[in-house]
């Protein structure tokens, strides 16, 4: 069996419309593409809640801040559609360039608040292209549930924050990481990393485990994050971005465990840049 692809907006329209007559529940899986186990797990979250399941792909160009990371995202529509079939998603909408951003297009959702920061602060522009495109999706689908992956944190965050801001009535529903038996988050530039790279990557999210349990533990947050820091550079990562404690709920920052939190990272190995993120219980 086969996944349909459909490449325009009326056509999905259409497909979605003859889909609301049958009174199904509908629901969107956004992505990139070059689908890894991470997207499948969401396919499948989706499938338990929903009769139909779209899942879109598109590299989106108004997210990417460089041009050199934007060639070089993995392009793998094929493999992608087979990867989708033996699941039973119903739809893979793979819209062209010119489909999503025609000529003219001058329109641009901007989230404050939680965009900010981050990996805001060292990707300009990176939350508005996917505010704007994700925005377009939820429209373009009217899927009344949609699924992220809690990898990307304040992306969830933002697309939470857009969907509630521009009243579009969709659930957003954020997912466990997946993660490789080392621990190593699974992200679609895992495919970057040179052999000796692949064997340093873990360490990122054994120190931020490590250093989450000693937090939840009554460990002094600055002094936490100062250690871990600089034990992810000595594993040998070339920089860290960001690494810091922020609210669970709302991404506030945070000196003292006093609510819920989640300890997030973004460090350079080589030229491959990783993030990833942990979940800091309270009490
Ligand atoms: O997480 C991603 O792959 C992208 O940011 C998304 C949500 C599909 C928007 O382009």
């Amino acid at each position: 069996m086969s996944v349909p692809i459909i490449r325009s907006v009326g056509e999905l329209r259409a497909t979605v419309a003859d889909w609301r007559r049958e009174g199904a529940k509908i629901a969107v899986v956004p992505t990139m593409g070059a689908l890894h186990e991470g997207h499948l797990s969401l396919v499948r979250a989706a499938l338990e809640q929903a009769g139909r399941v779209i899942v879109t792909l598109f590299v989106n160009p108004k997210q990417f801040n460089s041009a050199a990371d934007l060639a070089a995202y993995p392009r793998t529509e094929e493999a992608d559609a087979a990867k989708l079939a033996p699941l039973g998603a119903h739809l893979l909408y793979a819209p062209n360039i010119g489909e999503m951003y025609p000529d003219g297009f001058a329109t641009t959702v901007t989230v404050s608040g939680v965009s900010e920061g981050l990996c805001g602060a060292y990707r300009p522009g990176h939350f508005e292209g996917v505010a704007t495109v994700v925005a377009k999706l939820f429209l373009q689908t009217a899927a009344d549930l949609a699924f992220f992956g809690e990898k990307d944190f304040q992306q969830l965050h933002v697309v939470r924050r857009m969907a509630r801001d521009l009243d579009i009535p969709i659930s957003v529903i954020g997912c466990p990481t997946v993660r490789e038996p080392d621990g190593l988050a699974l992200s679609s530039r895992n495919v970057r990393l040179s052999p000796a790279e692949r064997q340093v990557a873990p360490k990122l999210a054994s120190v931020l485990f490590d250093a989450a349990a000693r937090i939840a533990g009554g460990a002094p947050v600055d002094e936490t994050l100062a250690k871990a820091r600089s034990e992810i550079v000595s594993a040998g990562y070339a920089q860290v971005e960001y690494l810091e404690l922020r609210g669970d709920e709302d991404l506030s920052r945070m000196s003292r465990l006093d609510r819920p939190a989640r300890l997030l990272a973004a460090a350079w190995l080589g030229e491959t840049r990783l993030i990833d993120n942990i979940k800091v219980p309270v009490g």
